[in-house]
């Protein structure tokens, strides 16, 4: 196995640009370096073979930080799903608005801390939303850990698909961010819409763990080791789509394809695992909606 170390500093220049939405829960914090090191070895396997060093390539992405917020709502219970894989569905999840995150959140008690969250997805496509007028417009899948509850830091992995604003092309990019560090793309796991997108986050403690994230189109993975992460409550389970921010700005929110998150499950350190059966809902108003279909499902999509 070859692996590939990179050093970054924690509370980076990019990690705290962003203002509180007014939605935020808990205004962001300005940045301060603390001079922690956030120290991370990277490797990729092409069809089970490790890919070479040279190949592997990586770059500081420029998301910011990322929050949901907003208070709890009651779904309305005459709400349907309008997606083509069901039309009728009804849940009685709590929900909550957010300025960013369309998804599900699970919470589990500091005696059940998170150890695993585990999904896959199709990659979205997506197409400039008109009358926007907020720049880039991009849409970010991911699954996480804290950053609901918990809002010290947040250990995410995913990807994005972004519109270039002057071409209106879209591109699309795996990345991890451990929050309130800067998050990283791997600019050469290709990433095209509808390939299927694993993603497992495996924390071996509350500041370590392994990202695997795994284009199951092309079976190619990579796994990403961090030893010395900012502090996890590892309280939330997360599987989102999100208005990342760019710098200091929430992007535009483009108009992308629904995306479902499957086989979803976190693992906990006491045993026993959670599904998406009662997880809270966060909607982007205008925006965004998701909904749990059922304990293993559940389907953000554009409004
Ligand atoms: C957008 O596309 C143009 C033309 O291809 C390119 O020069 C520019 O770097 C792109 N911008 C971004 C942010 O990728
Ligand atoms: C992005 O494109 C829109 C539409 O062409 C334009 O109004 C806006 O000024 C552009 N923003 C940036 C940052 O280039
Ligand atoms: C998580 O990591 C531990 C320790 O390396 C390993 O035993 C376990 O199989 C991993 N779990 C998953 C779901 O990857
Ligand atoms: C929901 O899924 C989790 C994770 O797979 C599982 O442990 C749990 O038993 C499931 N709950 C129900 C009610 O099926």
């Amino acid at each position: 196995m070859r692996w590939w170390t990179l050093t970054t500093t924690l509370f980076g220049a990019t990690a705290f640009l962003a203002q509180a939405a007014p939605q935020d829960k808990v205004a962001a914090k300005p940045g301060g370096d603390d001079g922690k090191q956030l120290t991370f070895s990277v490797r990729g396997t092409h069809k089970g073979k490790p890919i070479p060093k040279d190949e592997i390539k990586i770059k500081p992405y420029t998301f910011s930080r990322s929050r949901p917020g907003g208070g709890l709502q009651v779904w309305p219970d005459d709400e349907e799903v309008k997606t083509s894989r069901h039309k009728k569905v009804k849940r009685a999840n709590p929900t909550a608005n957010s300025a960013n995150w369309c998804g599900s959140v699970q919470t589990t008690p500091s005696t059940h801390q998170v150890e695993v969250v585990h999904a896959y997805y199709q990659q979205p496509s997506c197409t400039l939303r008109s009358g926007v007028t907020t720049y880039p417009q991009a849409v970010a899948p991911w699954v996480g850990i804290d950053g609901d509850s918990s809002t010290a830091s947040l250990l995410q992995s995913g990807t994005v698909c972004y519109i270039n604003n002057s071409t209106g092309v879209s591109s699309h990019e795996a990345w991890w961010q451990w929050v309130p560090a800067a998050a990283y793309t791997i600019t050469s796991l290709t990433v095209s819409p509808g390939d299927w997108i694993e993603v497992t986050i495996n924390t071996t403690s509350a500041t370590s763990g392994e990202i695997t994230i795994t284009n199951l189109n092309t079976a190619t993975a990579y796994y990403v080791s961090i030893n010395s992460g900012p502090s996890l409550a590892r309280v939330n389970a997360d599987w989102v789509v999100e208005r990342p921010y760019y710098g200091s700005s929430l992007s535009g929110f483009p108009e992308f394809s629904d995306v479902w998150f499957d086989d979803c499950y976190a693992t906990r350190t006491s045993g026993g695992a959670l599904g998406i059966l009662g997880a809270k809902q966060y909607q982007i108003p205008g925006l965004c909606a998701s909904q749990e279909y059922d304990n293993q499902s559940q389907v953000s999509w554009s409004l």
